[in-house]
This record gives C-alpha cells, sequence and structure tokens, in this order.
C-alpha cells in the first residue's frame, strides 16, 4: 500500500453491464464514450476508470445525479457487483480476486453496508435484527445480543432492543439499519443513501449521530449521497460521478473552490460558503501564542494583537491573558491574568457558526481540535476577508 493511513484502494475500475463486456472495453481502451459503447454495443457502462483511496477514520463521499454510477460503484467494493476490470484493496488485501469464501469472510467482517431501505425483518425484535448480520456469520446468541446491544446503545436505542420495527419511526428504523452495521464492527462502512428516505429534521439528526461515530470511535465511511448540503456536511473528501466517471476528488472547499467543469460547478452554484468553510481552515497562527519554553519578558512592542495565548508543551491551550503595558510579563504573571472563561472555537466548525463567537470577542479567538490542541486564532479582519474573498 502507497500509505498505511489508506486503508481502501481503488484502480482503473469498470463495470460494463451486458453480455459483451470485452467488446465494451476494447472500445472504452480505445478511448469510445460510454455514449458510444452503449450506441454501438448496447453495453451499459455503469463504472468508469475509477480510481480513488479512502484513509482510515475519514467519511468519503461519492456524490452525483440520479444514474451516474455511485450504487454501482459502492457494490463493487464488497463485489456485490463483480467489476469488469481493474483492483480493489482493503488493508491491503486485494478484494478482486479473492475466492468466494474468503470474499463471504471480508462481507461479514470488514465491509458492512447501509441501504436507503432499512430492510428489516418485521417479525423479528429491534434486537434480533441488529444481530442479523452476526447470526448469519455463525455467532452465538449470547455473543450477538450482547454486542448487538451495544450497538443499539451507540446509536440511542437499546430501550427498544425487545420492540418490533414496525412500533418504531422510520428515523429509528434507520437506527437500527446502522446499529446492524456496526455490531460487526467493520473496518469500513458503506451507505448508500442511506439518509435519503428520511425527512428532512430527522436526517440533519442522522448526519450529527454519523459524524459522532465517526470522531468516537475514528469510523471509516463510504457514504452515497446525491445532495450537495448532506455532502458537504459530512464528507470529509467528496468524489464527484458524472456517467460513471469520477470527475474530481477533494475536500468541499477544494471543489468549491477549483471545480474540474462546468457539470461540478453546477453543483456548487448557490451554495453558501460560509457553512463550508471550516474554522481550522482559516485560523492563522499568532505570534503571541507562547508556550512554557518561550523566552519571557515578550517583545511586545510591536505586536498588533494585545493578547497572549498561553499553551502548554503538548500545544494544549491553557489560557488567555490580556497584556498589560506596566505589567512584567513573566509566565506567572501572564497564568494568574488569565481571562477567566476564555472564548474558543473547535476547528471543525463552520464559518458562519463562528461569526457570532469572533464578533462577541474582545479578542482573536482560539481555535482548538477535539484533544484541545490550539490550531490557531480567528479575527474579526480574518473573517471579514473571507467572506471578502468568497
Ligand atoms: N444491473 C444493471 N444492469 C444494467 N445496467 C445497470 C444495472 N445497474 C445499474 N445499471 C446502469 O448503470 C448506470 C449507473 O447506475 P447506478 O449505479 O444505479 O447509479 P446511481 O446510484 O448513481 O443512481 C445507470 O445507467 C444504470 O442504468
Ligand atoms: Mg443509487
Amino acid at each position: 500500500m502507497a500509505n498505511s493511513q489508506e486503508i481502501l484502494e481503488v484502480k482503473n475500475v469498470f463495470k460494463v453491464f451486458g453480455n459483451a463486456p470485452k467488446k465494451a472495453m476494447d472500445m472504452l481502451n480505445r478511448g469510445a464514450t460510454k455514449e458510444q459503447v452503449f450506441a454501438e454495443t448496447g453495453q451499459n457502462v455503469g463504472v468508469f476508470d475509477a480510481s480513488f483511496s479512502v484513509k482510515r477514520g475519514e467519511i468519503f463521499v461519492i456524490m452525483g445525479l440520479s444514474g451516474s454510477g455511485k450504487s454501482t460503484l459502492v457494490r463493487l467494493l464488497n463485489r456485490l457487483i463483480e467489476p469488469t476490470a481493474g483492483s480493489i484493496q482493503l488493508k491491503g488485501q486485494t478484494i478482486t480476486n479473492l475466492t468466494d469464501k474468503d470474499l463471504l469472510n471480508v462481507r461479514r467482517n470488514d465491509m458492512s453496508m447501509v441501504f436507503q431501505s432499512f430492510a428489516l425483518m418485521p417479525h423479528m425484535s429491534v434486537i434480533d435484527n441488529a444481530s442479523f448480520g452476526l447470526e448469519i456469520s455463525g455467532v452465538a446468541k449470547k455473543t450477538r445480543h450482547e454486542r448487538a446491544f451495544e450497538a443499539l446503545k451507540q446509536v440511542g436505542l437499546d430501550s427498544y432492543a425487545f420492540s418490533r420495527p414496525d412500533q418504531l419511526s422510520g428515523g429509528m428504523q434507520q437506527r437500527v439499519g446502522l446499529a446492524r452495521a456496526l455490531a460487526n464492527d467493520p473496518t469500513i462502512l458503506l451507505m448508500d443513501e442511506a439518509f435519503s428516505a428520511l425527512d428532512p429534521l430527522i436526517r440533519y439528526e442522522m448526519q450529527g449521530e454519523l459524524i459522532r461515530l465517526q470522531k468516537e470511535q475514528e469510523r471509516t465511511i463510504v457514504f452515497i449521497s446525491h445532495d450537495l448540503d448532506e455532502a458537504i456536511r459530512i464528507g470529509d473528501r467528496i468524489a464527484i460521478m458524472e456517467g460513471g466517471r469520477i470527475v474530481q476528488i477533494g475536500t468541499p472547499d477544494e471543489i468549491m473552490n477549483n471545480p474540474a467543469d462546468d457539470y461540478v460547478a453546477s453543483f456548487f452554484k448557490g451554495v453558501d460558503m460560509t457553512k463550508t468553510i471550516k474554522a481550522r481552515d482559516i485560523a492563522q497562527s499568532e505570534e503571541l501564542a507562547i508556550t512554557p519554553s518561550h523566552a519571557l519578558p515578550l517583545d511586545i512592542s510591536n505586536a498588533e494583537n494585545r493578547f497572549v495565548y498561553l499553551l502548554d508543551e503538548n500545544n494544549k491551550l491553557v489560557g488567555v491573558t490580556p497584556i498589560a503595558n506596566d505589567s512584567v510579563n513573566s509566565l506567572e504573571n501572564l497564568m494568574s491574568n488569565r481571562i477567566k472563561q476564555h472564548f474558543t472555537i473547535n476547528g471543525s466548525t463552520s464559518l458562519k457558526e463562528s461569526i457570532p463567537v469572533v464578533s462577541e470577542s474582545p479578542y482573536p479567538v482560539p481555535v482548538i481540535d477535539d484533544k484541545g490542541s490550539y490550531q490557531g486564532t480567528l479575527s474579526k479582519e480574518q473573517v471579514l476577508a473571507t467572506l471578502a474573498n468568497n
């Protein structure tokens, strides 16, 4: 593998539907388009030369219009659909040449799939539905119930373990579908339009749930969507498909700022940039962010900012202190003069949600990651400059 961070590697994968895939492949290799292949051979090119890799712990969104090949692509990953050409590797293991038996093991242990329709068994309890995958894998009842119960807890449904699916709302049923996928503790979760059938509010809630699961458990997720807002909200990176091809891969920001073609650009028309830019993307490093090893007293004569950001030796933010011109800025003084409750912004907060905090704060707001590590500061000037540029 090129990089141990990359757990899924897809290289030059094709899927031709029809009875003469070789003929179609020959044409494609000679540069024919999907349309030409169809016109001449009647073969339908579902996926056309797809290459990408997915990193551990990332949500990789595949987006595109209906018919662009998203479902085909995600089913090629676990070979629910056999690729016509190309290779797929998961954790360095080549999926594309596994025997049926080994493939079954990969599907059971490494790749769980969540579909748009919940596909729950109406006559089975919630916990039996959630442990269904484990049952097929031959896991004993006690163990599979324990693991399914744990998974139901993760999606907030443990108290419904012995209900029937029809006693649950649509959103709750999809949570059961998610719990069933999580119960396997898969290396990678494949989700095909899993939230598309849900009401907007429930859908939004489920997206939040997925982001939380990713953060807390470092889940790796390939998520199919045709909805841009959803893709931007949950995607660390997005692959955009058109007519079976991946036309662009990047972070939401990268794609928006530099769309590969008009098709991609048309997706992003009218998108509110302030929702997609994250605080960490525009945080600036601050010369008065000081660690315990910093030389003191500080030379503040040229400092534009009248505040000091105190970091510990692990780069964790420990406080913000206004600089008083007439007092000695020893570490002790800086520590004891800290603002009691200072503002912070999490790096993954959108610019839109950061604006009220920045407006209210008398100093550039320190931006921190989930572990409290300092990532820079966000000032009113920087917010205005970003808004002006977009
Ligand atoms: N089993 C199949 N047989 C023939 N053509 C198919 C089959 N499944 C999908 N296709 C075709 O492949 C293309 C991509 O379909 P699909 O992957 O379902 O798109 P999406 O999920 O983006 O809506 C479409 O042209 C579709 O008609
Ligand atoms: Mg689809």
